[in-house]
């Protein structure tokens, strides 16, 4: 089986706040880029590799992943960076599986992208396959600081990366999505009626946005060794 992974890191960090990229934030004093370049490359040994970065960051990236990944130029959106990565795949490298993985979760483990690829081929086949996380708090809809109503927890999950897909699956899915406001690709595949298969998350795999939970992620990193 020919596997590809688009590692997604064209976002600026805007909630994060520093003046790099989300990417080149450290963790550990390494760019977080290293630190989820590693996990994909590790997980999925012999997998072509792409990187999505920020228009002008190129060459630094080049400079850290080296032959490692192949890196490519990211879009204004999330949803096109990975459309621009997919674009890039010549003819004759099309992979059976690609994986997608947001930078910004330096910690999932080698089990967990294992699992969504293999998740591909259980019970049946799916087009794809995402790790979910139960809702441990108590959901509420508000508005203008008032509660509105309580919603129900029954069949309610978080989603994380990183997410395998069928390749025809993905690209297809990309080819007919409506607008570009998609914040994972499998809700892609949703729209237009595809599978989409879940496999158990991880507590660790923690997506970093803002600088609370960098300093959680520095914590989930020494306990780690
Ligand atoms: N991403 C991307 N291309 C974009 C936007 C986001 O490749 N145009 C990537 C980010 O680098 C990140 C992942 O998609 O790994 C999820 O996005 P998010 O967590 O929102 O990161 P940022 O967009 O960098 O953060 P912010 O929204 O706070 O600016
Ligand atoms: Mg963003």
């Amino acid at each position: 089986m020919r596997i590809a992974a688009i590692l997604l890191a064209a976002g600026r960090g805007e909630r994060l706040g520093t003046d790099a990229p989300k990417a080149f934030a450290e963790l550990d004093g390494r760019p977080l880029l290293l630190h989820s370049l590693d996990a994909v490359r590790s997980s999925l040994e012999g997998a072509v590799v792409m990187v999505t970065v920020p228009q002008e960051w190129e060459a630094r990236t080049s400079a850290l992943v080296g032959n490692s990944a192949r890196v490519v130029t990211g879009g204004d959106t999330r949803q096109r960076s990975v459309a621009v990565a997919l674009e890039s795949i010549g003819h004759d490298e099309e992979p059976d599986v690609i994986v997608c993985h947001d930078v910004a979760r330096p910690f999932a483990t080698a089990a967990l992208f294992g699992a969504v690829v293999d998740a591909l081929e259980g019970d049946g086949g799916a087009d794809g396959a995402i790790p979910v996380i139960d809702v441990a708090d108590t959901l509420k809809r508000v508005d203008d600081g008032h509660v509105v109503e309580t919603i129900s927890r029954d069949g309610i999950v978080r989603v994380q990366t990183p997410q395998a897909f069928r390749y025809e699956a993905l690209v297809r899915a990309h080819r007919e999505a409506g607008d570009e406001s998609a914040t994972d690709d499998a809700s892609l595949l949703e729209r237009i009626g595809l599978r989409v298969a879940t496999v158990e998350g991880e507590a660790d795999n923690i997506k970093i946005t803002t600088l609370g939970d960098l300093r959680l992620a520095h914590m989930i990193g020494r306990s780690r060794g």
